[in-house]
């Protein structure tokens, strides 16, 4: 019944659904910090920003595995792409914009362990007007992005082998 879909196409199909995984991890805890616990530690204080710390140290390690994940899979799934000859310079624009997002959201990352980023404090002065383009709620937004840009790529390529 499967017999239609080679080894490679396997290892590939694991891959790509590795990558997607690690993103949906990443971008999804990510929202999850900046939609429902910062707004419930804003309306709750005392209650929730003793809980952040651990909460954050655990978040850590699943931002860790999945960006991980995301790098090697994801440069698997460029060099597979490449190789096949079938990528259209479109296509080429569209990861090269998706790629610069997501060095972009590594910074981020980068940053947040770099200054220590205790999420119970709020940002004050320049900080506090910066904090949008790089707190976690850019982070999100990024990502999202990102996803549909991934979106486009798989359709542009499905349209190059088409055609
Ligand atoms: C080192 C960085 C990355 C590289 C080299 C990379 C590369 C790729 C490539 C080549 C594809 C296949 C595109 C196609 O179908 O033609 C892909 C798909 C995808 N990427 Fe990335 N990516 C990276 C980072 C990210 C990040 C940071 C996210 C989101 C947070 C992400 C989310 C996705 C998603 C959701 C898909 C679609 C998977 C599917 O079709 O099931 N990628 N990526």
């Amino acid at each position: 019944m499967f017999a239609d879909i080679a080894v490679g196409d396997w290892i590939m199909l694991f891959v790509r659904w590795a990558h997607a995984i690690g993103a949906v991890a990443w971008i999804g805890g990510s929202a999850f910090f900046a939609f429902v616990l910062r707004p419930v530690e804003r309306a709750n204080p005392d209650l929730v920003r003793p809980l952040l710390r651990p909460l954050g140290s655990i978040y850590r390690e699943l931002v860790d595995i999945s960006v991980i994940a995301i790098i090697i899979t994801g440069i698997i799934l460029m060099f597979n792409r490449l190789t096949g000859n079938d990528a259209s310079p479109a296509w080429f624009v569209v990861l090269g914009v998706k790629l610069a997002l997501a060095v972009w959201m590594f910074y981020l990352v980068w940053h947040f362990r770099q200054s220590d980023f205790d999420p119970s404090e709020r940002p004050t002065g320049i900080t506090a007007r910066l904090s949008w383009l790089i707190g976690y709620n850019a982070m999100v937004f990024i990502g999202v992005v990102v996803f549909l840009l991934a979106s486009i790529l798989r359709t542009l390529f499905e349209n190059s082998i088409a055609s």
